[in-house]
């Protein structure tokens, strides 16, 4: 496995986190606590081509490959993980599945717009009553002529306040579970479609999420994406490449409270010197380092597996688990090294471990990427 980014891809890092450094770590103090959207921001990722980032040049997107996501990830959720999220799911859970399973007219309509970031996207499979036993939906689709008719609900449904288009899951046949659902791209001004209010979170405040409502939503077939039936293969499909963003925006977020860490303890005296002096602090950073280091690989090695080809699905949930959890010990270290500081909003480390928090959930738990990885070392 190559471990070195190629020059390209290192063009594309630096280029991200001099965008991240002037334009998001300034404003990402503010958008957490207005919990507000960074529209401008996003428009910025979509002219660096940051919203398609794998897309073909053909659909509008910038070309590249899987890893240069991963970085490109990292780098942005360093400066704003609200704003990772926003970038991670019009990429890999919007983008990515129009690309490899739409028609070249929906490509057309439903992926060139959101590639080139014009558009925004969002991907819909968790209900009230179904998160992780996801094809446990109750979502309809029923077919009536040209049409299917949709009714459900959907929740937490990440960029749905703003998403132009969403790709919904639905139940087109009952008897035969997770063979019957079905995978819609549905334009959120169809008739029938409505949004509730924005979730109120603990962190990526930048991002905004919320339920959405299907009354007897009629849609076109033409909106079918894949055929019927094949929608939970498409969700899980898409998941394996959607959980190695989540793992590069974990890394981000750890890497900014490592590196607050790291120059807090340098600043910071007690008992008459500087706290980086104490050992104590010394081994925290260590670890937090070396699992950094290890998360990162992890995501590189998912990353580049997935540029390959073929089935990525115990490394993507690998590099999701142990990069999330990993996020979570090094920002709560991180506060540990502020003390006090690290408590009160004066200083980003407390946003960063609530930031952490949410890529130990969504995607998959924790709980499901360890049945998800011990499904396939028992099978091995
Ligand atoms: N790729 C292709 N096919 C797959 C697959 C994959 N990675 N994983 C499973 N499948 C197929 C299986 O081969 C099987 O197919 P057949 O029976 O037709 O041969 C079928 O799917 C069912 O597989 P399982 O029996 O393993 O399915 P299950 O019902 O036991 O569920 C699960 C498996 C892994 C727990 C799955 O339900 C799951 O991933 N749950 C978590 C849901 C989740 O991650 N939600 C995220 C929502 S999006 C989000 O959160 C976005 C955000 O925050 C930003
Ligand atoms: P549940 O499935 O009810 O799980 C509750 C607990 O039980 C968890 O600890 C879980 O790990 C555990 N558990 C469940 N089953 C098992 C098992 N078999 N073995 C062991 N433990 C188990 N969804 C989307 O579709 N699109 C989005 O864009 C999206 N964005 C989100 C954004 C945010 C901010 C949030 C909070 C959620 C988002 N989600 C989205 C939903 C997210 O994917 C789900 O919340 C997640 O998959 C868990 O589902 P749940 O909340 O229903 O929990």
């Amino acid at each position: 496995m190559q471990i070195d980014l190629t020059e390209e891809q290192r063009q594309v890092r630096d280029l991200c986190r001099e965008f991240a450094e002037a334009e998001l770590r300034p404003n990402a103090r503010r958008w957490d606590v207005e919990h507000t959207f960074p529209r401008d921001a996003v428009r910025k990722l979509a002219d660096m081509g940051l919203l398609g980032v794998a897309v073909p040049s053909e659909w509008g997107g910038a070309g590249m490959d899987a890893v240069t996501y991963a970085v490109a990830m990292e780098e942005i959720s360093r400066g704003c993980a609200g704003t990772g999220v926003i970038m991670s799911v019009n990429n890999s859970l919007y983008c990515d599945p129009v690309l490899k399973y739409g028609t070249e007219e929906q490509k057309r309509e439903l992926l060139a717009p959101f590639a080139r970031g014009e558009k925004l996207g969002a991907f819909a499979l968790t209900e009230p009553m179904s998160g992780s036993d996801a094809a446990e939906m109750r979502t309809v689709a029923v077919a009536r002529g040209d049409e299917y008719v949709l009714d459900g609900t959907k929740n937490f449904i990440t960029n749905g306040p703003q998403a132009d288009a969403i790709l919904v899951f639905a139940v087109t046949d009952r008897a035969k579970a997770h063979r019957g659902i079905t995978a819609f791209l549905v334009p959120t001004d169809v008739a029938g479609f409505s949004r509730g209010k924005p979730d109120e979170k603990v962190g990526i405040r930048a991002s905004g999420s919320c339920s959405i409502f299907f009354e007897g939503c009629a849609l076109p077939k033409r909106l079918r994406l894949g055929q019927e039936g094949e929608g939970f293969k498409i969700a899980m499909s898409t998941l394996d490449g959607g959980r190695i963003g989540i793992a590069a925006q974990a890394l981000g977020i750890a890497r900014a409270a490592y590196e607050e860490a790291v120059a807090y303890a340098k600043e910071r005296h007690s008992f008459g010197k500087k706290i980086a002096e104490h050992q104590a602090i010394q081994f925290m950073l260590a670890d937090m380092a070396t699992e950094l280091e290890a998360a990162r690989l992890l995501v590189w090695r998912a990353a580049a597996m997935k540029d390959r080809g073929g089935r990525h699905t115990a490394e993507s949930a690998m590099a999701k688990l142990y990069a999330s959890e990993m996020a979570e010990r090094v920002t709560s270290k991180a506060i540990q090294i502020h003390g006090g500081y690290g408590y009160v909003k004066e200083y980003d480390v407390e946003r960063h471990w609530r930031d952490s928090r949410i890529t130990e959930i969504y995607e998959g738990t924790s709980e499901i990427q360890r049945l998800v990885i011990s499904a396939s070392v028992l099978k091995d």
